[in-house]
């Protein structure tokens, strides 16, 4: 007889760790997050370093390569970016096959997966110098294909990539501007969003992450896998809940009315969350929030919304919720995510998009996670068990039995 293993006491040191709590699944080298005391290294780099004084690429470079890059390999990296911006034309023909309000996310991961489409049998995974093309292709054609699923979305012709452009120049002017007027580009939205990129450029292993790596280890062609990744960040638990907290700050609508979210969050018999709160690992204010809290308000300042009555919200809910009870208790700060989204808005992007920048900023993290994963030696299939609860073993009944 075969012995099905259905008690809890059936599976001896077996462990089972829903969400992986406490189970690592990898070693990796290169982000490390300290939830208690809100530290954020990238590659041994404090974020708050890297935010003030570094570019979304020289972040990217150290990422995929571990150090910091010098003006020559800055400049070299630079160079290879910007000469794969481009996508093929035929990739023009994905968007036309969706409906004028489809989700940019669905946009994006359909577009992504597509790119394995286009590269699949020059790729070796197991050749450092086609790793390399596949880590710079991905991370220069994001912003193309993000562009055009936003012009889609907005019904404007796509703008093709200006490689004198730096990377979120080239980004902004990619969404904004318009074959019949000048576009200038703000330095204020520049550097905004090339910060904000910075600052989600990894997370170590996230859900969205863990996906890339999840898919990577079966060795499926790279694109596929970061595409499996925009799939997994899109959820509201994760990526999409920057457009979460601006729908719910647009539902609030007024101060008055915060009191009465703040009850709805903490009445377990409704399914409402306070998004743009919690962490998994940070039980500490999330280091990115403490940054693009700053940001926000010199990026309305400058653009003259001071008053953004959005911002006046957003920081009633946050005083609120930080003296309360149920969210000291469980340690629920403000994330990464909560202020973005008031930035975004500020700078003109439609809030359905916002989770698209965030898979942008991530991607120089999809994919140096993904290099590391194929080049550990000690990596193997990813697999996890389960802890099977079903029936134990029966004999068929014919359907005239049952
Ligand atoms: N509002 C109200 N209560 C909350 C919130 C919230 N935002 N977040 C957690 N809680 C409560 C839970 O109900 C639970 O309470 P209980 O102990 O009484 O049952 C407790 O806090 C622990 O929450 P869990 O869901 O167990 O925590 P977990 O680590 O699984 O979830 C998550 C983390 C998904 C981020 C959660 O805090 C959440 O849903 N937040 C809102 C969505 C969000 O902002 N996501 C972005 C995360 S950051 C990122 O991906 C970039």
């Amino acid at each position: 007889a075969i012995d099905i293993k259905t008690l809890y006491s059936d599976f001896g040191h077996f462990t089972y760790d829903p969400g992986f709590t406490s189970t690592a699944s990898c070693r990796s080298d290169i982000t490390f997050i300290d939830g208690d005391e809100g530290v954020l290294l990238y590659r041994g780099y404090p974020i708050e370093q890297l935010a003030e004084k570094s570019s979304f690429l020289e972040v990217s470079y150290l990422l995929l390569n571990g150090e910091l890059p010098d003006k020559n390999e800055l400049a070299d990296f630079t160079r290879s970016i910007t000469v794969h911006t481009m996508v093929n034309e035929s990739l023009k023909n994905f968007f036309d096959g969706f409906h004028y309000n489809a989700h940019p996310m669905a946009m994006l991961t359909a577009v992504v997966s597509s790119l394995s489409a286009f590269y699949h049998e020059s790729i070796d995974i197991n050749d450092p110098d086609s790793r390399t093309l596949c880590a710079h292709r991905i991370i220069a054609k994001m912003p193309t294909i993000a562009a055009a699923a936003f012009k889609h979305l907005v019904g404007e012709p796509f703008v093709y990539p200006l490689n004198r452009l730096s990377y979120s120049g080239n980004l902004l002017n990619m969404l904004f501007s318009r074959p019949s007027e000048e576009y200038e580009i703000s330095p204020i939205a520049e550097k905004a969003l090339d910060q904000l990129l910075i600052l989600h450029a990894d997370h170590e292993q996230n859900a969205s992450t863990s996906t890339v790596r999840l898919a990577g280890s079966t060795g499926t062609n790279p694109f596929a896998a970061i595409a499996s990744g925009c799939a997994a960040l899109w959820g509201p638990a994760h990526g999409g809940a920057n457009e979460a907290v601006l729908r719910m700050l647009e539902e609030i609508g007024d101060a008055s009315r915060v009191e009465k979210y703040i009850a709805k969050a903490k009445d377990k018999d409704d399914p409402f969350r306070l998004m743009g709160f919690g962490h998994r690992v940070y039980k500490n204010y999330d280091p990115r929030a403490t940054i693009i809290r700053k940001t926000c308000h010199e990026v309305l300042d400058d653009l003259g919304m001071a008053n953004d009555p959005k911002l006046e919200l957003a920081m009633k809910l946050e005083d609120i919720a930080l003296k309360d009870d149920y969210f000291v208790e469980r340690k629920l700060y403000p994330n990464v995510d909560f202020y973005s989204g008031l930035i975004y808005k500020a700078l003109g992007i439609p809030t359905q998009f916002f989770t698209v920048l965030f898979a942008l900023g991530r991607t120089p993290g999809w994919i140096a996670q993904w290099t590391e994963m194929v080049e550990d030696k000690e990596q193997r299939i990813g697999r996890p068990r389960q802890v099977y609860t079903g029936a134990a073993r029966r004999d068929y009944v014919p359907l005239d039995k049952r």
